[in-house]
């Protein structure tokens, strides 16, 4: 059984400190955003992500999917702050993401994929709701024995094993990167 995440805890999300960690603007410029893609946010919280993707361009269109109403509320409020009308929230549950076929330039899993694990519809679905030519991002957390934060040692996945259950489902790896001291960055893309 995965390590789910409760919205319970979701205030650690947006602890101001996690940016100096995680600062979701090396991904943007890792990806090279043009400023108009569609990009699905799969698990996406409170926004951390999916916020600072809307805000690069009103031309960027952002769905952000949760299976969990509470997070939705939240990000809802932050997305209201911002003024920003770019994010389309997604209450999602288990069996799938009730978005269109081919409609994502890029996936984007953050936090995330070690609670997808042992989900069979999931990653079809991300496959989906890509485009041919289109990314599926995955950033999570470097399995290391002693954990004082993050999700517990078992449920997390190296990169390899990432590759190798993504390969069943026709994702191939095309890079790698390191810009989180305590995650890995994998772009996959369809085979
Ligand atoms: C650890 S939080 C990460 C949130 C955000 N991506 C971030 O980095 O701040 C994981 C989120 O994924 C959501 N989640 C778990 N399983 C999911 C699924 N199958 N589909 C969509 N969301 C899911 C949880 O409700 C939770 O909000």
């Amino acid at each position: 059984m995965s390590h789910v995440f409760d919205p319970k805890h979701k205030h650690v999300l947006d602890d101001p400190g996690r940016k100096k960690w995680q600062d979701p603007e090396l991904l943007i410029d890792w990806l090279s955003i043009k400023g108009d893609e569609t990009i699905a946010d799969i698990g996406a919280g409170t926004g951390f992500f999916a916020i600072p993707f809307a805000a690069m361009s009103p031309s960027i269109k952002v769905y952000a999917v949760d299976v969990s109403s509470e997070m939705l509320q939240t990000l809802k409020d932050k997305q209201q702050k911002a003024g920003l009308d770019n994010i389309n929230r997604i209450l999602s549950d288990e069996n799938g993401i009730p978005i269109d076929d081919a409609a994502a330039d890029i996936v984007l899993a953050a936090d995330v994929f070690h609670e997808l694990v042992g989900n069979t519809k999931i990653f079809e679905e991300i496959k989906r709701i890509l485009k041919d030519d289109g990314r599926f991002i995955v950033v999570d957390w470097i399995k290391k024995r002693r954990v004082v934060f993050g999700p517990p040692f078992r449920s997390r996945k190296t990169p390899e094993e990432v590759t190798s259950i993504l390969k069943d489902y026709g994702f191939a790896l095309r890079r790698q990167a390191d810009l989180y001291p305590k995650h890995y960055t994998l772009e996959f893309t369809k085979h």
